[in-house]
């Protein structure tokens, strides 16, 4: 089975196109003088062919787990969606969950779901989807609206326990099970996320997912634009980073995954953005390996 991932594309205009909010106020210092109007500058160009180059790849389904925008405009949500084209009508093929840019002023609700509903079950989260004979993906949304100095996420009890009914259904037995969410439970050495930045319900989800009760093989996420790989005492955790950031050192870029259910193999391909001929191309990475997803 052949799973693409991508994350944190961030079509990005200048931050005061849409309705007034203090928030959005912020994010204009963030565009100009923390440079992120430079890291995506161009960043439809590169979404465009990041979604050609996905479908090149012969992929089974691909994955993107959020931050399509940059602070939740109409236009931005509008510009994304036309980027995607036909495919916001193919939930066999994609499915989209909404990263913390997606929902980043409460103004912004409903944005999300009125182009990308196809492809996240409607946005009821959490939901169940079976890309294959025999791997699923579970998402869950822990994105929401903050204030000025935060941009933390949380899950929430009532969702945790759903997630938890559903991680420890016996339909998923036997299945190779991902979930699939915005924000990282650790950051690349292992250590915790910080508190403006992270899931404010980290550690609960963690303890949840490392149960041996719960059937999941891979955790899949974004929101930190740094790709890197790292483990919890029982799950393999895997970063895309951003797609379309060009500030990423090694370079924005997304992976195509390999999966083998039945011994839990998954082998990790990178592709890059190659600014000469303005393509995704196969790079060689330190991500690039097979890893088991079984522990001992
Ligand atoms: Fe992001």
């Amino acid at each position: 089975m052949k799973l693409a991932h991508f994350s944190d594309v961030h079509v990005t205009h200048f931050p005061l196109s849409g309705k007034p909010a203090l928030k959005r106020l912020a994010a204009v210092a963030s565009y100009t003088l923390a440079g992120r109007g430079r890291h995506f500058a161009g960043s439809d160009q590169r979404i465009g062919k990041l979604l050609e180059d996905v479908d090149a790849q012969g992929v089974d389904h691909a994955l993107c787990t959020g931050d399509l925008t940059g602070v939740s405009t109409e236009a931005e949500f509008e510009r994304v969606a036309e980027l995607f084209g036909p495919r916001l009508q193919q939930p066999a093929r994609y499915t989209v969950i909404p990263g913390n840019h997606d929902r980043y002023v409460k103004g912004a609700q409903g944005l999300f779901e009125r182009h990308f509903a196809a492809l996240s079950e409607g946005g009821q989260f959490p939901f169940v989807k079976h890309l294959g004979p025999q791997v699923s993906v579970v998402a869950i949304d822990v994105a929401r609206p903050t204030n000025l100095v935060d941009s933390s996420g949380l899950c929430g009890e009532k969702q945790r326990a759903a997630l938890e009914g559903l991680l420890t259904d016996r339909s998923l037995k036997g299945r190779f099970v991902i979930l699939a969410l915005h924000y990282g439970l650790l950051r690349s050495e292992g250590q915790r996320d910080s508190r403006p930045h992270g899931l404010r319900d980290d550690l609960e989800l963690m303890a949840l997912i490392d149960r041996d009760d719960v059937t999941l093989d891979l955790v899949l996420h974004g929101h930190m634009h740094r790709p890197y790989v790292v483990k919890t005492k029982r799950r393999t955790i895997i970063n895309a980073g951003s797609a379309t950031d060009l500030h990423v050192r090694q370079g924005c870029g997304y992976h195509v995954y390999e999966i083998e259910p039945a011994s839990g193999r998954v082998k990790i391909e990178r592709r890059a953005w190659s600014a000469g001929p303005a393509r995704y191309e196969a790079v060689d990475s330190p991500l690039n390996r097979e890893l088991s997803t079984r522990w001992e």
